[in-house]
């Protein structure tokens, strides 16, 4: 499987692991000093890591998938990788004729339930390992509600895992290419206008548990910097960074 995945795409990946099973991709990625765009991918992970150390169900017959970037850019840009996600998840999902959105920052949703999940860490300096996990056969029952309560779906395609990850890592490889890329703009305006259009979260109201408090209100406008500016009660403006979201609902 390697092997096939490497010929496929190792132009773009300089290596490429699928293994069968493993505790957690982004675990075993990052206490790796391995090259920029290192992948692993594993069929089923026995310790799962989701967002705010939160478990990720792993049962086979889903996709998880790592890679190990060492961009070079300034640290302030680095949330954006975990945008790129949310819209390659969606292009992915077009691919096999699923229509999904992005619930800010980057969980991808399917008829208003999670599908997917992204987990950046910055395992070192300089280095991010972005993980995503994705549901794409049948759910099995062992798999939980989401973070942030939303039931789980899948992608729902009789699809072999690896075909997603192939063009879940091309869709990845174009955007990721053209956000660091040499263009001069830091913030690639295309894939800004891309995210906003696939963003299941602006224009709602939202209810977003801060790690210093609660915050409620309109979804606004997402910035040039990947924030979310949400607007309160007051008519106040609060700018909403990644990092700092526990929750947010609808
Ligand atoms: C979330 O909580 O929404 C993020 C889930 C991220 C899960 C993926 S699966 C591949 C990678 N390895 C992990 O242990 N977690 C991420």
């Amino acid at each position: 499987d390697s092997e096939l995945l490497q010929a496929r795409l190792g132009r773009r990946y300089p290596s490429i692991t699928v293994v069968d099973r493993t505790g957690s991709t982004n675990a075993d990625l990052a206490a790796l000093d391995a090259p920029d765009r290192t992948v692993l991918i594993a069929r089923e992970q026995t310790a799962g890591q989701g967002r705010r150390g939160r478990d990720w169900s792993s049962p086979g017959g889903g996709l998880y998938l790592s890679v190990l970037y060492r961009p070079g850019i300034s640290p302030d840009r680095v949330p954006w990788l975990t945008l790129l996600a949310g819209v390659a998840l969606v292009r992915t999902a077009a691919s096999f004729g699923v229509e999904a959105r992005v619930k800010w920052p980057n969980d991808l949703l399917i008829g208003g339930a999670k599908a997917a999940g992204v987990l950046a860490e910055a395992s070192a300096p300089g280095v991010v390992v972005l993980g995503i996990g994705l549901n794409v056969g049948p759910l099995p029952e062992s798999v939980r509600p989401g973070p942030g309560g939303l039931p789980p779906t899948s992608l729902g395609v009789d699809v072999p895992v690896l075909d997603v990850a192939v063009t879940l890592l091309t869709e990845l490889d174009a955007l990721e290419s053209a956000w660091r890329g040499d263009s001069g703009d830091p913030y690639p305006s295309g894939l800004l206008a891309e995210y906003r259009s696939c963003c299941a979260t602006l224009g709602q109201e939202v209810r977003v548990e801060l790690t210093d408090g609660v915050l409620v209100g309109t979804a606004v406008r997402l910035d040039q910097d990947g924030t979310l500016v949400v607007r309160d009660g007051s008519g106040r403006e609060h700018t909403v960074s990644a990092g700092d979201v526990v929750h947010l609902r609808p």
